[in-house]
């Protein structure tokens, strides 16, 4: 997945199209920051630099040169075909034509061959260059980019946005879909075509989304789009709401530190329409209550961090909602049997744009199933688009890679939805009703002091990176607390990590337990307490070091081997959401004591836009 950026501007704009595309390759950043390019045409003649590295190794190289330009390129790339090199950066070049490309071709071996003999010369690894010369190619046939794109695309195969311009049309911009996003953004004298909002916001809210297998040729007057069939056709403009966020780190070293330290806010923001209007199926959507009311179980689609988020929550929405739950990976959902016609979807997504996801709500579809409720933490992205119903946490812009505010946010959201289902089908008593608000009332502030023993942790995180791989332990639901202990820590730090329900222990993983190896256990004090406690004394028996994140209640304590924070005194319907905030700031800790890229961390990106 890769970031796109276009601006084609009236001349009297020729003094910031760069900046502006440059600035808003740094609200793209997070769908790939291996390395990135910008190209812009000055006097009838592409200039263009790319480098590895994110926006702001560009923005600096950028910063002696002067282009005035009023048709630009740029991108940020997420290698999927060809290394991580300046010359694999986009934009990619065939003569006057220029490309940036998000995507994964499946045809481009074939494609090169055949462009090869046609006397092409390919400088890069890149599917994409193929793209710039197969443009090229039709470009010299008929003479206008348009139709040289729309003859293009019929040869391509896999997935594509793409975003075009030749030097011998200075004023246009060409943009096709199929799969990934790409949005117009309409201004006053210029017009931008993005991947994202947040490339186009701070520039203009009307925005147009443009439908799959569609074509747009874009001026700074006008903007025509022709649908699949070559048919010209009108799209709504939509007034974007989305706020950008400051793209700044305040009193922290990291975004992803300031995220895990706003989460008593995120949680706060995510609950407070419930405090104030109840447990309403109105705040999932018109057609909510109707849609509950005749659930009779749920399937949860969701993909990384968002997954864990429905395993967490599984047993909870299952006892407070008592309809059965099963929660799928994005990517292993293919389903057999037809869909019962009254199993509800969710689909969890941070940033509504994951390909996989998307992909699987389609799958849903195609089994018979008719409602999707997203959730999901950015507006108007493609995935609440797609859905029947629609629950927002409002987390705020999480620039991280690794998820922290939104995940918490999510188990919220999905608190909120048992308790909404379980009312709407009558088996939420008042009494019940008020206590589950009060306990929800009550959860930022125990977030606020769960990140007290920050200290604490980060002493625990100077033990655990001396060691190159590492356990988490937890059962029922705290299994997947310690799933998602293990997938933060790995992501971030890149010491392995792996996650077990205790009692699995004995079954295989043992046998990696040796001296001081590092085992953290997620150990409440909950109906499972007894196997995961059997569990640390298997691994404590082979002199393994234990971390353990439990309550005062669960009469565990320090001994040799054994290290123990206990969460402040809490509700504890909270602990999933206590224990994970410690195990996000250990692994933000065992990262930087290693010294990572925290927010960007090697071969990652925070949105999947590609299969
Ligand atoms: C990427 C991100 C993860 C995220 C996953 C699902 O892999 O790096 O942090 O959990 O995608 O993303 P979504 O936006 O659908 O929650």
């Amino acid at each position: 997945m890769c970031g796109i950026q276009g601006i084609t501007a009236r001349r009297s704009f020729r003094w910031k199209i760069v900046q502006w595309v440059v600035a808003a390759l740094a609200y793209l950043d997070y769908r790939g920051y291996d390395s990135c390019g910008v190209a812009a045409l000055v006097n009838g003649k592409w200039v263009w630099l790319k480098r590895v590295g994110d926006s702001a190794v560009l923005k600096s190289a950028l910063s002696k040169t002067r282009w005035l330009s009023c048709l630009v390129l740029g991108h940020t790339r997420w290698a999927t075909q060809g290394m991580v090199t300046d010359r694999n950066a986009h934009p990619h070049f065939s003569g006057h034509v220029a490309v940036v490309h998000n995507g994964n071709l499946t045809n481009a071996d074939r494609l090169r061959t055949w462009l090869k003999g046609m006397g092409y010369v390919f400088l890069s690894e890149t599917d994409t260059e193929a793209i710039a010369h197969l443009v090229h190619y039709y470009y010299q046939k008929i003479g206008n980019l348009r139709r040289a794109v729309q003859l293009a695309i019929k040869d391509l195969e896999g997935d594509y946005a793409i975003l075009l311009a030749s030097a011998m049309e200075p004023q246009v911009l060409v943009a096709a879909r199929n799969n990934p996003p790409l949005l117009i953004g309409l201004g006053d004298g210029f017009n931008i075509v993005s991947s994202d909002a947040r490339g186009i916001i701070a520039l203009t809210r009307n925005i147009i989304y443009l439908v799959e297998g569609d074509v747009a040729e874009v001026t700074p007057e006008e903007v025509l789009i022709f649908n699949q069939r070559g048919r010209r056709v009108n799209r709504k403009i939509y007034v974007s709401l989305e706020s950008l966020g400051a793209l700044n780190k305040g009193r922290y070293s990291h975004f992803m530190q300031k995220e895990i330290h706003q989460q008593p806010q995120a949680l706060r923001n995510t609950i407070q329409p419930v405090l104030q209007r109840g447990f309403s199926p109105t705040l999932f959507g018109k057609r909510a209550r109707k849609i509950f009311g005749r659930l009779d179980s749920i399937l949860i689609i969701a993909c990384g961090t968002s997954y864990n988020a429905g395993c967490v929550m599984k047993r909870r929405i299952e006892s407070v909602a008592e309809v059965p739950v099963r929660v799928e990976i994005a990517t292993q959902y293919h389903p057999i049997l037809s869909a019962s016609p009254h199993e509800l979807v969710v689909v969890i997504s941070q940033s509504g744009e994951t390909h996989d996801t998307k992909e699987a709500i389609k799958r849903a579809r195609a089994a018979g199933h008719k409602y999707v409720l997203a959730i999901c933490n950015v507006p108007e992205s493609s995935i609440p688009r797609a859905s029947s119903l629609i629950f927002y946490t409002q987390a705020g812009m999480e620039v991280g890679v690794a998820s922290t505010k939104a995940f918490t946010a999510q188990l919220a959201a999905l608190i909120i939805l048992a308790y909404t289902i379980a009312k709407v089908k009558k088996r939420l008593s008042r009494t019940d009703e008020t206590s589950a608000l009060e306990s929800l009332r009550k959860l930022p502030l125990a977030a606020r002091r769960t990140l007290a023993l920050e200290p604490e942790v980060q002493a625990w995180a100077r033990c655990i990176v001396r060691r190159r791989s590492a356990l988490f332990l937890g059962m029922g639901s705290f299994y997947p607390v310690a799933q998602e202990g293990a997938l933060k820590l790995k992501e971030i730090s890149y010491i392995h990590a792996e996650a077990l329900a205790a009692g699995e222990l004995k079954h295989g993983s043992l046998a990696l337990v040796n001296k001081r190896f590092p085992v953290v256990v997620s150990a409440p004090s909950e109906e499972f307490l007894r196997d995961t406690v059997l569990g640390m004394k298997e691994v404590n028996a082979r002199g393994g070091k234990l971390y353990v994140i439990t309550d005062k209640a669960s009469n565990l304590v320090a001994s040799k081997n054994i290290r123990v924070i206990y969460l402040p005194k809490h509700d504890p319907l909270h602990a999933a959401v206590l224990q994970t905030i410690l195990m996000q700031v250990l692994s933000y800790w065992a990262a930087v004591m290693l010294k990572r890229n925290v927010d960007k961390p090697r071969n990652l990106a925070k949105s999947v836009t590609v299969s």
